[in-house]
């Protein structure tokens, strides 16, 4: 393809006018590149794929097939917002697969968190490659790389993890549509390109999803209470002005339980770990100052409403000493 590089003179795509421009540039080669064929997407649900999805059925429509992987480890909602976006509105052909116990149950037992990282990639890969054997006639693989992971790629800071990984018989030629841009374009051309303002400005979100915030063995009832936890927090920070303010907050449920009351009786339970931190570049980072108020607000709803919690904590702690992530 011509544009396989960024151009050194290309302008920063801040307007809804390069945005279009650039959608436009942009289909017109898709097109030409895959002509009638079929190509295959791995849809995540987060902002790359889904801004290459997007793009994708506008171009080619059902030509493109939408892989959803569901591995058990997204946050609330969130298959259902794939589903409803790209099967229900965009009229996508989407493949939705609940791949929930398969992932659980090789992930049960398993503490040590590259181990966890590991069964989570592999088993994707797995589970992603079945579903396209059982297509017929695709030619092209799409991918949601964008225009730093080819930085850090080329400067050895991060393998480029969107190639490669699949097994060695199954070969397709790339389609990368978003690969010259940088994130905040990305997120400027899904909004042009109908995507809801809620998926194309989420915040980030760790591939291995819910699983690194599930410390130590991964069981289903943390792993709920991690869901519930993290769902009642975005709902108070949007209700409070904190959403698109906050870089990343997300609740974490450590292996340990600890006495507690509820109902006047004794339980022993689950604590629930609020983290709230903002960055530039995630390499460090500082802690949010939550107001009092909301924080007796999360408490509250936390151990009234998520199952087998009856504490809250409050993570202060910056990076370095403590990465985002507990694993
Ligand atoms: P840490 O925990 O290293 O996180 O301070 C820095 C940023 O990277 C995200 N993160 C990941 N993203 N796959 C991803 O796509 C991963 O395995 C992964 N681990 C951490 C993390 O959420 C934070 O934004």
């Amino acid at each position: 393809m011509a544009n396989d590089r960024r151009p050194d003179d290309m302008v920063r795509i801040t307007t809804n006018e390069l945005a279009d421009a650039f959608i436009e540039e942009q289909i017109a080669s898709l097109r030409e590149q895959i002509g009638s064929k079929k190509v295959l997407l791995a849809l995540s649900g987060g902002v790359d794929s889904s801004v290459v999805a997007a793009m994708l059925i506008r171009a080619v429509g059902q030509q493109l097939v939408c892989v959803h992987v569901n591995h058990g480890l997204l946050r609330k909602g969130e298959p259902e917002q794939v589903i409803e976006v790209f099967r229900n509105q965009m009229k996508a052909n989407l493949v939705y697969v609940d791949a929930t116990d398969r992932f659980l149950n090789k992930l049960a037992g398993v503490t040590d968190p590259e181990q966890k990282r590991k069964i989570i990639g592999g088993e994707f890969i797995e589970v992603f490659a079945e579903e396209a054997r059982k297509l017929e006639g695709i030619e092209f693989l799409a991918q949601g790389t964008i225009w730093p992971d080819i930085l850090e790629s080329e400067k050895g800071i991060k393998a480029h993890h969107n190639a490669g990984g699949l097994p060695e018989d199954m070969k397709f030629e790339l389609v990368e549509p978003v690969k010259i841009l940088f994130k905040d374009e990305v997120r400027i051309v899904g909004e042009r390109l109908g995507l809801p303002a809620g998926m194309v400005y989420r915040q980030p979100f760790p591939g291995p999803g819910l699983g690194v915030r599930c410390p130590g063995a991964i069981t289903r009832d943390r792993l709920e209470a991690v869901r519930e936890s993290d769902a009642i927090l975005r709902e108070e920070f949007a209700k409070n002005g904190l959403e698109g303010k906050v870089w990343q907050y997300f609740t974490v449920v450590p292996d340990f339980r600890s006495t507690g009351i509820k109902n006047g009786e004794r339980s022993f339970e689950w604590c629930v770990i609020i983290r709230a931190v903002n960055t530039k570049d995630a390499m460090t980072a500082s802690v949010e100052e939550i107001p009092f108020s909301l924080m007796q607000t999360l408490v509250n709803r936390i151990t009234g409403e998520v199952k087998g919690v009856n504490r809250v904590l409050y993570d202060f702690t910056p990076k370095p000493t403590g990465t985002i992530e507990y694993e």
